[in-house]
C-alpha cells in the first residue's frame, strides 16, 4: 500500500487492511492418492461431486440423511424460514442412540463398537461389542430416567477418555436430554461456568484417570464445578462419578453425602434394563460444546439430532473412507467436537470400530500409538498436527519399526506444516496410506475443506478443496470475492448452510447471528440462504487449483495445540489477580504447539513488577482455564501499546514476542513504550534462548493481523 494512501485512511481500515496484505505463497507439489485405496473406498471417482453441484443443493444432502435409520422421514429437507437458523429435515423423527448402537446389535452384535486402551501397558484392553454397548446404554439410561431427566434438559459430563463416556453420551441421546461434554484437562471452575451456562443440574464424572503414568485426582475438579456454578445462581442436584477400577476409589477428595454417587452402585439396581430410544425431531437438539469467542463467556455451540448425524455420518464415509469392517482410531479427545463427530456420532453411526485411548500418545514412549496400530490392525487414524510435530521430535524412527498398515490418516485443527506433512506421509503413512487435511470448527460439526482420499491429489499445507456440497468464498473486508489465484488473502466464508451446522448459540441467538452472519448480510429479513454466508473466522487463500490453504483466526482466538483459546477468557483470568491492571494475551510460535500464549499485563500503580506477581497470574489461569492455557511467559510491562482510542494494539506485542516487524506504529498513542517492551522482552528471550526461528508466511500472516477485527 503506497504510504500517501496509508496516511489518508484511519487507523481502524488500517487494521483490517493488513489482514488482506497480498502474500506470494509457495506452492508445493501434489502428491497422488494410493491407488489401492481407492480401489476399494467409499468415494472412488470424481464423478461423486457430479451429484453434490449446487444446481441439487439442498436435496443432495439426503444421501447422508439416507444414511440414518428413521422413525418418520422429513417433509422439508430445508426450512430456511428463520433465517438464519437453518432447520434440517423437518418433520423427520430418529434417534442417535438407536442409529449408534441398536440397529449394529441387531446385523452384528459380537462386532467391537469400541476398543478402550488403558494407558499402563500392563492394563488389558477392552473390546466392546455393539451387543454390550447396547446393554451398557441401555443400563446407564435407566440410571439417568430415574434421577428424573427427559428430553429436553441438559447434563454435563466432565470425563476423561474412558468408554463410559461415549456410553453416557448415546444414554442421554436415548432420552433426548442434551449432553455437554467438557473436556477433561479443562479446570473444575470453567466445567462450572458451562454447567451454569447450560443449566444442568446433574454433572457426571470420574475419579481419576490415567496421564503421563500418573493416576489423576479427577473429583477434586467436580467439587470446583459445583461451586463455581453455585457462584452463577445453578444448583448442581447429583454429582455422578464413575469409577477408573470399580468397587475401589481413586480419587483423594471425599464423596459429598447426598449428592455424589458412584455410578457402579446406582447401576446395579438396573441391571439388563431396556429403556426403549425416544423418537425425537430432526431438529431437536443432540448436545452442546462450548467454545472460545472474542469474549469471555463461552459458546454453547447447540448441534441438531438429524442434520448433526446425517452430515457425520456422510463425511465419515466419504472423507475418512469408514466401512464397517474398519479399524478406525481417532487420537483426539472426546471433550472436543472432533471427539464427537469423528470417534463417536460418525463410527458408530456407520457401525464400524473405533478405538479410544485415555492416555498421552508418548507414554511410556513415541512408539506408543504404532504398537497400538499393530496390535488393534488400525487402518484408519486420525491425529492433529501438534501430536505429529511432537511424535515426529522424540521418535521420528519409531513408526518403522511397527507393522501396521494405514490406509487413510486425517489431521485436523491447525495448519500442518509441509515439512510435517511429508514425514507424516513418508514415516506414519509409509508412502501407502493418504492424508486428509480437514478443515472445520465446533460451529460446523463436520468437515468443510478436505480432499476425498481416494479422488483428489493431496497438496501439503492445503486442506484441499471444498468438501461435498459445500460451497465456500473468500471476501474481503468490503464483500468483494478474492479470486482462486490471485494470491490474496481473505475471509473464508461458506455460502450455504449444510446438515452439521450448529443450530444456535445456547442462550445467546443474538449473538449466533451477530458472529457468524451479520458481517456479511446485506438483507436482515432475507428467508434466502444466498443473503447468509456463513463467516467461519479464518484467513485463507485458494490457489488457482481451488485447493484452500487456511491461515488461522482472523478474531481474537488463539489456536494452542489445536484448542481454541480466547484471549478475552484469558485476560479476564489475569484480571482476576488483585495487582494487574490491564491484561493482553498474544499467541507465540512454538514448533510443537503451534501456538503458545505469552501474556502481557500491566500493573496498578503503587505495585511491583514480581515473580510473584507472575505466578498469581499463572495460577489464575490455570484455576479458571485449565493447565493446557497456562502462558508460556508473563511479561509486566510498563504500559500497553494503544491507539488514541484506547485499544491494546496486540499485533504490535505479538510482533515483539515472536521477534518479527511491528509494523507501523506512528498511529499509536505512545509509539515510545514499544521500543521499551521490545528491549525488555527480547533480551530476556535472548538470555532464556528462546529466539524463534525465521517464521513461515503462514505465520507471518497471523501475527500481523492478530488482533485486527
Ligand atoms: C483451525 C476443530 C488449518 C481453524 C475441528 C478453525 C484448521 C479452528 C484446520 C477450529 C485445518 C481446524 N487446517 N486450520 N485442517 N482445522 N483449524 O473449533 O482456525 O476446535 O477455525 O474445531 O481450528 O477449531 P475447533
Amino acid at each position: 500500500m503506497a504510504d500517501d494512501v496509508n496516511d489518508a485512511i484511519d487507523e481502524e481500515t488500517a487494521e483490517s487492511s493488513e489482514a488482506l496484505i497480498a502474500v506470494h505463497w509457495r506452492e508445493e507439489e501434489y502428491y497422488d492418492p494410493p491407488a489401492k485405496l481407492t480401489a476399494q473406498a467409499n468415494a472412488s471417482s470424481p464423478a461423486i461431486r457430479e451429484e453434490y453441484t449446487e444446481d441439487k443443493f439442498p436435496d443432495s444432502f439426503t444421501a447422508y440423511a439416507d444414511l440414518l435409520t428413521w422413525y418418520k422421514r422429513w417433509d422439508t429437507v430445508l426450512d430456511t424460514s428463520n433465517a438464519p437458523f437453518w432447520k434440517w429435515f423437518v418433520g423427520g423423527e430418529l434417534n442417535a442412540s438407536y442409529n449408534c448402537v441398536d440397529r449394529h446389535m441387531e446385523t452384528h452384535p459380537n462386532k467391537a463398537a469400541l476398543i478402550w486402551i488403558p494407558e499402563p501397558e500392563s492394563e488389558a484392553h477392552q473390546a466392546i461389542t455393539y451387543r454390550e454397548l447396547y446393554v451398557r446404554v441401555n443400563e446407564f439410561a435407566a440410571v439417568l430416567k430415574d434421577l428424573g431427566l427427559k428430553a429436553g434438559d441438559r447434563i454435563t459430563f466432565h470425563m476423561p477418555m474412558v468408554p463410559e463416556l461415549p456410553v453416557a453420551m448415546l444414554a442421554a441421546a436415548r432420552l433426548g436430554v442434551i449432553h455437554s461434554q467438557v473436556f477433561a484437562g479443562f479446570s473444575g471452575t470453567a466445567a462450572g461456568h458451562r454447567i451454569a451456562d447450560s443449566g444442568s443440574t446433574v454433572l457426571v464424572t470420574m475419579d481419576g484417570y490415567y496421564r503421563s503414568g500418573d493416576l489423576l485426582d479427577h473429583k477434586v475438579k467436580a467439587d470446583e464445578a459445583v461451586e463455581a456454578a453455585a457462584k452463577e445462581g445453578q444448583e448442581v442436584d447429583k454429582v455422578l462419578v464413575f469409577r477408573r477400577y470399580p468397587g475401589q476409589y481413586s480419587a483423594e477428595t471425599p464423596m459429598v453425602e447426598g449428592r455424589d454417587v458412584f455410578v457402579d452402585d446406582l447401576l446395579a439396581a438396573h441391571k439388563g434394563e431396556i429403556v426403549e430410544p425416544v423418537p425425537l425431531a430432526a431438529t431437536d437438539p443432540l448436545f452442546l460444546m462450548y467454545t472460545s469467542g472474542t469474549t469471555g463467556r463461552p459458546k454453547g455451540c447447540q448441534h441438531s439430532i438429524g442434520g448433526y448425524l446425517s452430515y457425520v455420518a456422510g463425511t465419515s464415509k466419504y472423507y475418512q473412507d469408514i466401512h464397517p469392517d474398519d479399524t478406525y482410531w481417532c487420537m483426539a479427545d472426546i471433550g472436543w467436537i472432533t471427539g464427537h463427530s469423528y470417534i463417536v456420532y460418525g463410527p458408530l453411526a456407520l457401525g464400524t470400530t473405533s478405538v479410544i485411548y485415555e492416555g498421552t500418545p508418548n507414554y511410556p514412549d513415541a512408539g506408543r500409538p504404532w504398537r497400538i496400530a499393530q496390535q488393534l490392525g488400525v487402518n484408519i487414524f486420525h491425529t492433529s498436527p501438534t501430536a505429529i510435530r511432537m511424535l515426529r521430535k522424540v521418535g521420528p524412527d519409531e513408526p518403522a519399526k511397527y507393522d501396521y498398515h494405514f490406509k487413510t490418516m486425517t489431521t485436523v485443527g491447525e495448519p500442518i506444516e509441509p515439512e510435517v506433512w511429508r514425514w507424516y506421509y513418508e514415516t506414519v503413512g509409509k508412502g501407502e496410506a493418504a492424508i486428509t487435511d480437514t478443515w472445520w470448527q465446533t460451529e460446523t460439526g463436520g468437515f468443510l475443506g478436505s480432499t476425498l482420499p481416494g479422488v483428489d491429489k493431496m497438496k501439503p499445507g492445503s486442506c484441499g478443496p471444498a468438501a461435498l456440497g459445500i460451497f465456500p468464498v473468500i471476501l474481503d473486508e468490503d464483500a468483494n470475492e478474492v479470486p482462486a489465484g490471485s494470491g490474496k488473502a481473505g475471509n473464508i466464508c461458506i455460502r450455504n448452510p449444510w446438515p452439521g451446522v450448529f443450530q444456535t448459540i445456547w442462550g445467546q441467538p443474538e449473538r449466533f447471528v451477530s458472529t457468524y452472519y451479520a458481517k456479511y448480510n446485506t438483507e436482515p429479513e432475507s428467508k434466502d440462504w444466498r443473503d447468509w454466508p456463513y463467516f467461519a473466522g479464518d484467513g485463507a487463500v485458494q490457489s488457482a487449483d481451488g485447493y484452500y490453504r487456511i491461515l488461522g483466526r482472523v478474531d481474537d482466538v488463539i489456536n494452542v495445540a489445536g484448542h481454541r483459546l480466547g484471549t478475552k477468557e484469558l485476560e479476564s483470568a489475569a484480571l482476576t489477580v488483585n495487582e494487574v491492571a490491564e491484561a493482553a494475551a498474544v499467541p507465540v510460535v512454538d514448533d510443537i504447539r503451534g501456538r503458545v500464549v505469552e501474556m502481557y499485563v500491566s500493573l496498578k500503580p503503587g505495585y511491583e513488577a514480581t515473580p510473584e506477581v507472575e505466578n498469581k497470574v499463572k495460577r489464575a489461569i490455570e484455576t479458571d482455564i485449565g493447565k493446557i492455557a497456562r502462558p508460556k511467559n508473563i511479561w509486566i510491562v510498563p504500559d500497553m501499546p494503544k491507539t488514541r482510542s484506547g485499544k491494546i494494539m496486540r499485533r504490535v506485542i505479538a510482533a515483539t514476542s515472536n521477534f518479527t516487524d511491528t509494523g507501523d506504529i506512528t498511529t499509536l498513542a505512545n509509539p515510545e513504550v514499544v521500543e521499551k517492551i521490545r528491549q525488555q522482552v527480547q533480551s530476556a528471550k535472548v538470555a532464556k534462548n528462546e529466539v524463534p526461528r525465521e517464521l513461515s508466511e503462514t505465520e507471518l500472516h497471523e501475527i500481523r493481523s492478530f488482533g485486527s477485527e
